[in-house]
């Protein structure tokens, strides 16, 4: 397990294929949940939750996204149907972290967006705490309407993201960050653009 600092500044995602078993323990991921429950929530409204999907219920759910699928694309191929089938069942895990963000009389609706993003990030970090790998992700099946309602999401709720996690087949590689002098300004007595 790497230490704190360690992980935060190397942490890399890993695509859902470059994600084997073994996945996390049934212990450990109440403990992936339970760190991903505990981030900043203005109004403590907990406007946010999550669906698990392992086991044989990751091709269960696939269903619900071929059949979007071929109502989408009525000349499908059977190949393609069936890497369709496999979208959640690439990684061993895959938590659902769903916003149910919405109006409300004091707290914005844009911070309780961006709450459920923290909630997937902090998952995601827990998962690398643990030693795992993990990637944040949606793909085109997040956004279809029949898709959400066969997971059983209410006409409110979205998808913030398909956290997928199982131990890295291989380290990853870095990517190139963006130079802090592009992104950071420092406030004097004027504004400035980056
Ligand atoms: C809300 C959200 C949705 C994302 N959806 C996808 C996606 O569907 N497919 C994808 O390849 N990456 C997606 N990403 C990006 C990956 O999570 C990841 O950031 C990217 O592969 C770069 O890797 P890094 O995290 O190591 O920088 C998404 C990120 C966010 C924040």
């Amino acid at each position: 397990m790497p230490d704190a600092l360690q992980l935060l500044k190397t942490r890399r995602s890993l695509k859902p294929v470059e994600l084997a078993g073994p996945g996390p323990s049934a212990a450990e991921i109440d403990t992936l949940l339970t760190i991903a429950s505990r981030v900043p929530d203005h109004g403590k409204l907990v406007p946010w939750r999550f669906i698990v999907f392992e086991g044989d219920a990751r091709r269960a759910a696939g269903e619900a996204i071929v059949t979007a699928f071929r109502a989408k694309y009525l000349d499908s191929k059977p190949e393609q149907v069936e890497y369709e089938r496999n979208r959640l069942a690439r990684a061993p895990l895959v938590i659902a972290v769903v916003s149910r963000a919405g109006p409300h009389m004091k707290i914005p609706e844009w911070e309780q967006v961006l709450s459920a993003g923290a909630a997937a990030m902090s998952l995601v970090l827990a998962a690398h705490a643990h030693g795992y790998g993990a990637t944040w992700i949606t793909e085109w099946y997040a956004y279809d309407r029949g898709v959400l309602d066969a997971l059983g999401l209410k006409d409110n709720e979205r998808i913030a993201g398909f956290v997928h996690i199982g131990t890295p087949v291989a380290p990853p590689e870095d990517r190139p960050r963006p130079p802090l002098s592009e992104i950071t300004t420092r406030f004097t007595n004027g504004a400035k653009r980056p």
